[in-house]
């Protein structure tokens, strides 16, 4: 049972202000991946967790006990980071065990534990070898046995599975997930992969410029997204942002021809999700362009259609979809599917009530 607790966090590298009272709570057993631009921060949260750095202002709590102050060690919890920083002159059950020989525990314990960690990875077969007879898909489940034979109250990863290649990122997180279903354990991940985000994550924490933008579940996130940040960090390709007018009759994309009824706050931007849109014959669209481009992924087509007034806009259609390069083709939506964002980039909900 582990929960962490950050409360207005602060940090500071020299002059630098990399967190500004940055609060957060991580419940017991939660998979929580955050996701952020290079060098907005996550790995310095993560270090900040496990003790690695100070933090400047704040306090951090590990199930209810303030720990800002105390050591790695008193923390109990394990990182895993991308480089696995394996012994090389130690077998994998060596470098497994290698923190339980400095705990001092009973030899039949540590053969116990790693034999259990080896199992759950299966990597039973390579507990004899060096590290350097394995595979960078093996190495990485080695450094994940170290962090799980310590039984940590969390677990932290730092972009664990960024070395691999691409087949072997997508075993290795189903791994991942079916980890933390059997050990049931609080695990806090940093990726730049959007799949493992969704897929992995209970919630998702949004960071950018050492902000909290959105916390959610990668459904919140994705379908109700608090601005334009998170709307367009969050799914790939990303959301399409058109501009648009709010007057008296709605919202309008092209004068005259209200898309959406009178939000709550005047909207400036309409985003729309590249598989919300369809084609449609140009007098129909509700944004009309040509297509620049189309490219083919067997399942999917994307297609990028310059439009006058919102510039480049993305589709998204199944492979079977016929589309050719220079039509003039209409675009159009279901309202329902789309987002409002005000001057500030921050959503819109609900419209206005229309008087009597
Ligand atoms: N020891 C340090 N001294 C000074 N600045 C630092 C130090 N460590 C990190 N920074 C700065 O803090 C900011 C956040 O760095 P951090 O490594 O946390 O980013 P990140 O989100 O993990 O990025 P990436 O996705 O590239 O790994 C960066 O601007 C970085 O240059
Ligand atoms: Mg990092």
């Amino acid at each position: 049972m582990t929960t962490i607790t950050l409360e207005n966090i602060g940090k500071r590298f020299g002059t630098t202000d990399i967190f500004h009272d940055l609060s957060l709570s991580i419940r017991d057993s939660e998979f929580v991946v955050f996701v952020g631009p290079s060098g907005c921060g996550k790995s310095t949260l993560l270090r900040l967790i496990a003790g690695l750095e100070q933090a400047t202002s704040g306090k951090i709590s590990i199930d209810g006990r303030d720990v800002t102050n105390t050591s790695p060690h008193d923390r109990g919890l394990s990182m895993v980071f991308q480089s696995y920083a394996l012994y090389p002159h130690m077998t994998v059950r060596q470098n497994i065990a290698f923190a339980l020989h400095t705990e001092k525990l009973p030899k039949s314990e540590i053969d116990a534990r790693v034999n259990e960690a080896a199992r759950a990875l299966q990597i039973e077969p390579y507990l004899d070898r060096k590290p350097k007879a394995l595979s960078g898909g093996q190495r990485q489940r080695v450094a994940i046995g170290r962090a799980i034979v310590r039984k940590p109250k969390a677990f932290l990863f730092d972009e664990p599975l960024s070395n691999l290649d691409a087949a072997l990122r997508t075993e290795t997180r189903i791994e991942i997930a079916e980890l933390h279903k059997s050990l049931d354990a609080t695990m806090l991940y940093v990726t730049h992969d959007q799949v493992e985000a969704m897929t992995l994550a209970d919630r998702i924490v949004v960071l950018n410029g050492g902000h909290i933008m959105q916390v959610g579940t990668p459904h919140e996130l994705y379908t109700a997204p608090a601005n334009t940040f998170v709307a367009q960090f969050i799914g790939s390709p990303k959301m399409n942002l058109l501009p648009v007018e709010t007057t008296a009759r709605g919202v309008e994309l092209s004068a005259g021809k209200p898309a959406l009824p009178v939000p709550v706050r005047p909207a400036e931007q309409l985003g729309i999700r590249p598989e919300a849109l369809r084609l449609v014959a140009p007098e129909q669209g509700l944004v009309t362009g040509k297509v620049a481009l189309s490219e083919y992924l067997g399942a999917d087509l994307s297609v990028y259609v310059d439009t006058e007034r919102a510039g480049r806009v993305t589709l998204r259609g199944p492979g079977t979809m016929k589309v050719t390069e220079g039509e003039t083709v209409g675009l159009t939506f279901d309202p329902s599917e789309a987002h409002l964002f005000d001057a500030s980039g921050d959503a819109i909900r609900g419209e206005a009530k229309v008087a009597a």
